[in-house]
């Protein structure tokens, strides 16, 4: 089984690749966990740069989700949505269908107390629309981010740890589901 994570942000210290970097700490060892790291490589999506000539950048992105069994995709929340740079990367994926019927868990991550729900909300809304199955048990939002955080930046907050924990499994057990 192998499952694909995106963080939505290009920060280097960024809170949620760190949460998706926890989740791949959580998933059994049989499960393959790769963390795509190419989200600010692809261009600006325009359907006049799309189809069999697309760029390599989304070539090698589509490629990797097709690949996938399932995916992870942590959001953090910019003016109220996700961030462009994720929308972008799922915009990519209208076209070629990646996403349809894609077992998906879903986390938000803001250092607010809203937990970047409204970016949560963004990001089910998009999904939605490309036809993917959100998992059950399969959205995590995660208020007040920083204070779960030492001052090393590692994730110390035990129940964050043990929700992502959970949602992998949710994940796991949504695309065994999809097996039988
Ligand atoms: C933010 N941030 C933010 N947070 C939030 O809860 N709601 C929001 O609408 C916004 N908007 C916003 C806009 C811009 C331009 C910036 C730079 C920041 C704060 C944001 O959640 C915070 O910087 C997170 O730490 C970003 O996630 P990463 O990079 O740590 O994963």
């Amino acid at each position: 089984m192998r499952i694909v994570a995106i963080s939505g942000s290009l920060r280097v210290i960024s809170t949620n690749s760190l949460l998706v970097r926890v989740a791949k700490m959580q998933a059994p060892p049989e499960v393959e966990f790769i963390i795509y790291e190419g989200l600010g490589d692809l261009p600006h999506f325009s359907s006049e740069i799309d189809g069999e000539a697309s760029p390599e950048s989304v070539q090698n992105f589509r490629k990797l989700l097709q690949s996938a069994d399932g995916v992870i995709i942590s959001t953090p929340e910019y003016a109220y949505g996700m961030p462009g740079s994720l929308k972008n990367a799922l915009d990519w994926t209208v076209s070629s269908g990646e996403f349809d019927n894609k077992p998906v868990a879903t986390i938000s991550a803001s250092p607010s107390a809203s937990g970047g729900e409204r970016a949560h909300a963004s990001l089910l809304l998009t999904l939605g629309a490309i036809s993917a199955r959100v998992v059950v048990g399969g959205k995590l939002t995660i208020p007040m981010i920083r204070t779960k955080l030492n001052p090393a930046g590692e994730l110390t907050d035990l129940a964050t740890v043990e929700a992502l924990h959970t949602l992998v499994m949710a994940l796991i057990q949504g695309i065994e589901s999809a097996g039988e």
